[in-house]
């Protein structure tokens, strides 16, 4: 079990967080981390083009997603699309799960429910920030913050596409460790109320933040 407390590293910059996130994460999959789940927007991007360079026994990990945005897989809005160009056609994980987002937000949140299910508690989850704190597709003050199941559809993200598919407050507050990536100046409110546990993103409990100097200047 993680503790409550949240951990906030700051880094010079988000070249130093992107590395010291790959690291974080190449240093859980060498000690027996078996499902990585990969996150989207553009902060975790050099993050995956670090990993995809260093030794792992990729064999033995499974790949999920936190979110998803309800596009087609080839679409260049897909989170799924991002992981595979930066991360996931250079390396050949035991398993990728991507989230059927392109049946919509109930269905492809309903399919991969039963996917999410299996592989409980989920061990390594990568997270973003939104400029508004929102992280995965869960928004502040969103309904779907209230989720008690593990995977649950969006239809008014106020961040476009509106649809979205996400993994749930419970489900990722359950997870062995939870890691979470915010860089540049358009973070630093967020990353405030994070620390206030005022936004989505500060109501994992027990999460790990890396943050540069930009993010944490408030
Ligand atoms: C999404 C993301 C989302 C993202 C934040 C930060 O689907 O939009 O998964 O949660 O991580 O919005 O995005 P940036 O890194 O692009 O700022």
């Amino acid at each position: 079990m993680r503790g409550v407390e949240n951990e906030f590293v700051v880094l010079e910059t988000a070249e130093e967080v992107a590395s010291a996130a790959a690291n974080e994460i190449a240093d859980a999959l060498r000690a027996g981390a078996r499902t990585l789940v990969l996150t989207g927007g553009t902060t975790p991007q050099r993050c995956y083009e670090l990993l995809a360079e260093m030794e792992l026994e990729w064999g033995r990990v499974t790949v999920l997603f936190g979110d998803e945005r309800c596009v087609p897989p080839d679409h260049p809005d897909s989170n799924y699309l991002m992981a595979k160009k930066t991360l996931l056609d250079k390396v050949f994980p035991a398993s990728v799960h991507r989230m059927p987002a392109e049946l919509g937000p109930d269905e492809g949140a309903a399919e991969y429910e039963k996917v999410v299910a299996a592989y409980l508690p989920l061990e390594f989850v990568l997270l973003g920030v939104g400029e508004d704190g929102h992280t995965a597709s869960l928004f502040p003050g969103h309904q779907a913050l209230k989720a008690h199941n593990l995977v649950v559809g969006v239809d008014d993200s106020p961040k476009p596409p509106p649809e979205r598919v996400t993994l749930t407050l419970p489900v990722l507050r359950a997870a062995r460790r939870v890691l979470i990536l915010a860089t540049g100046a358009g973070k630093a409110d967020a990353v405030a109320k994070a620390k206030r546990g005022e936004v989505p993103s500060g109501m994992i409990t027990g999460a790990k933040w890396l943050v540069d100097q930009a993010a944490a200047s408030r």
